[in-house]
């Protein structure tokens, strides 16, 4: 199933979205209008507003005039985090096209990064809930932890599964849970709702990095609409190539050591065979599909209705996706 189908209950707040997103983004600079617009009409999935939505409309929110307010929040915050992920990263492809920093260089891309940042402040002190800062607060300060503990473990053969596993924590469940928990807040549900929606968030977050983390060795740009090989140019110990070394030979743990310290693709091919042939995908999809089911378990205190299916259905498509 596509996401344009899954979201179908939401079609009309997915619409809305839109309007609001684009609305907000308006400055006075001409800079951030092009690289807002850009990099906003560039076909992003919008996963993470959508679960605010589909949480709020699942509870029977009063207002999803507000829940459309806190997804486009939520959308600019992972906006922004892209946009200064590739610089870091030196990523020139994103959503199929070029990035904001291969297209501007460097400083548009951080400052308009910055931008979306404080943006998403203003509309959070506009919706005027302390609940929604705490949580934003707390969300936008552990993906910078995410991706500073990244940038330590770069080029470091040594990380392990566990270390592994906090960095995408950090920088990509966190956000998943915040989307889910302002959906939650938008609809005034009790503790026990608010916390059993928020590990929904999270346990599916963790499905969609992993799967990302597949997708960077085994998709063709044309597909995912990034680069293959990526993270082994940018030395990143992924659970892919972590299993592989663990499962390989000693010269094939070897020969990804290397690659890993040297931040160097040109031994990609034989690093591909060997993930390949350690079976280093479908352990990384099995751990995927098992917090895809634990995801699915959150959502059992949840009364039936289409967008819980949609929720459900969001488990399925993170662990199938191929961009
Ligand atoms: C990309 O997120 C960054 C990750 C956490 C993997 P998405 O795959 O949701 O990117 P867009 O917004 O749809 O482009
Ligand atoms: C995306 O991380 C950025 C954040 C989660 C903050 P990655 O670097 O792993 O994702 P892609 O591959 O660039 O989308
Ligand atoms: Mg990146
Ligand atoms: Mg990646």
């Amino acid at each position: 199933m596509d996401v344009q189908t899954l979201l179908l209950p939401i079609a009309d707040d997915m619409r809305g979205l839109d309007a609001v997103i684009r609305e907000r983004l308006a400055s006075e600079v001409a800079l951030i209008n092009e690289i807002g617009g850009y990099i906003v009409s560039a076909g992003g999935k919008r996963l993470r507003p959508a679960l605010v939505l589909l949480v709020a409309r699942a509870l029977e929110a009063p207002d999803t005039g507000v829940a459309r307010l806190l997804a486009a929040v939520v959308e600019f915050i992972h906006t922004a985090t892209l946009l200064h992920d590739d610089v870091v990263d030196h990523s020139d492809l994103r959503r199929g096209r070029k990035t904001a920093n291969a297209v501007w260089g460097n400083a548009g891309a951080v400052l308009s990064g910055d931008f979306l940042y404080s943006r998403s402040f203003q509309m959070m002190v506009a919706a005027g809930e302390m609940e929604v800062m705490r949580v934003m607060a707390d969300t936008t300060n552990a993906i910078a932890e995410g991706e500073v503990l990244q940038l330590m473990n770069a080029g470091d053969p040594d990380v392990d599964e566990a270390r592994y596993l906090r960095v995408i924590e950090l920088k990509t469940a966190v956000l998943f849970r915040a989307a889910a928990e302002l959906g939650a807040i938008s609809a005034g549900v009790g503790p026990e709702q608010y916390r059993r929606l928020g590990d929904y968030g999270y346990a599916l977050g963790i499905a969609y990095q992993l799967i990302d983390d597949v997708i960077d060795y085994t998709a063709a740009p044309e597909i995912s609409g990034k680069a293959v090989g990526n993270d082994l140019a940018e030395g990143k110990p992924t659970l892919p190539l972590i299993y592989a070394m663990r499962a390989g030979s000693s010269d094939d743990a070897a020969l990804i050591r290397v690659a890993l310290r040297d931040r160097r693709v040109g031994q990609l091919q034989n690093i591909l065979e060997i993930v390949e042939r350690t079976g280093a995908i479908p352990y990384t999809r099995a751990l995927a599909e098992a917090h895809a089911g634990q995801a699915r378990l959150a959502l059992n205190g949840l009364a039936a209705s289409p967008y819980r299916d949609s929720l459900f259905q969001l488990t399925e498509f993170a662990i199938r996706r191929v961009s």
